[in-house]
């Protein structure tokens, strides 16, 4: 039995790159393991500033993993912002990482390059994600390719703290299946909430439609053969359809025969048959909020225990504890 912690920013409806990329492994990972699953809503301030909004993009998340399938009975489900040594030991961390360090990382790097606003929440998002890993020392944490570097810098950040105060910190490794480590979106680049490229998990049929058949293709016909690998539209196929319609994709795909216009049609049923169980699940949480509440109440409980008895053990080694 491995711990495993990871998370989900509270930013909008979740999209088919989230679940097959990360919230697919919190699930099978959550069986039979040691898990906790964070809604990474102070994540979420660096971007998200409107109160509403906000609201509803938490109590969202917390739908999305129990309809997805976490099973609060064996994972613990609960919010970053209901637990104080996340802040705490950000602080800490702070102190013994230096700006340069920060500026080498790719999503300060990419604000700059665009010339965005960067304000020190945003600047400073891998420590307190290093601060979210390390509090629950956790052996593996599964997450999309995106956030490999985070995990990396959870990493490094851990080996300097026990270098400086004596071994404290656990080092984690990140979980990535390859064949979903960037799930690609509908104009073939990284499936994205900021790209607008992304095809929401939980969209109606219609909009599943619209957004399958927009998906950017070459002009081959449908006579010609074509190449299954890095195809969107084939790599899709190969996350939501059955094996009978994959087969027929393929062989369509390899000895011609197959338009991308039929392709996209059979990719639409698939993707909503899919789908359609877990909007139905969705659909029922909604109803019930006091028990979505419960579980994210109870969830911070235990979570709070681990990562109080952790800042305990920091405090002490960096001398803050005085007997
Ligand atoms: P977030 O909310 O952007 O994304 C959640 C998870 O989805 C993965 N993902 C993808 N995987 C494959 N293909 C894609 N196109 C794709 N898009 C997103 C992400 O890699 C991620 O695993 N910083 C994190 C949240 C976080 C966290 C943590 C994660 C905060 N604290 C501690 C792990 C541990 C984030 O913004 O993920």
């Amino acid at each position: 039995m491995k711990r495993i912690l990871s998370g989900v920013q509270a930013t909008g409806k979740i999209h088919i790159g989230n679940y097959f990329g990360a919230i697919k492994q919190f699930v099978d990972l959550g069986k039979d393991n040691d898990a906790y699953y964070m809604i990474a809503d102070l994540h979420s301030i660096t971007t998200v500033q409107d109160k509403e909004e906000l609201k509803e993009n938490i109590f969202d998340v917390a739908l999305d993993y129990l309809a997805l399938g976490i099973d609060p009975e064996k994972s613990v489900i609960f919010r970053q912002s209901q637990i104080p040594a996340h802040t705490d030991l950000t602080w800490i961390f702070n102190c013994i990482t230096t700006m340069p360090y920060l500026m080498r990382a790719h999503a300060f790097k990419d604000a700059e390059a665009k010339a965005k606003e960067v304000n020190v929440g945003l600047f400073d998002y891998p420590v307190l994600m290093a601060s979210d890993i390390l509090l629950y020392s956790p052996d593996l944490v599964p997450v999309g390719k995106d956030q490999k570097q985070h995990v990396e810098y959870a990493r490094d950040i851990a080996e300097k703290f026990n270098r400086i105060y004596g071994d404290t910190f656990k080092l984690p490794e990140e979980y990535i299946l390859q064949d979903v480590a960037i799930v690609a979106g509908i104009d073939g680049r990284k499936m994205s909430k900021s790209y607008g490229n992304h095809i929401p998990l939980f969209a109606e049929r219609n909009e599943i439609e619209k957004l399958v058949m927009s998906i950017v293709t070459d002009s081959k016909t449908p006579e010609e053969t074509k190449s299954t690998e890095g195809d969107t539209l084939f790599t899709l196929h190969s996350l939501v359809s059955d094996k009978e319609t994959l087969d027929k994709v393929r062989t369509g795909y390899e000895n011609g025969g197959l338009g991308y216009g039929e392709t996209k049609k059979m990719l639409v049923e698939s993707m909503d048959s899919f789908i359609a169980p877990l909007r139905e699940k969705r659909r029922e949480l909604v109803k019930d909020r006091d028990y979505v509440l419960g579980v994210l109440e109870e969830g911070a409980n235990k979570a709070r225990n681990v990562a109080r008895l952790k800042m305990q053990e920091v405090k002490e080694k960096i001398g803050l504890i005085l007997e």
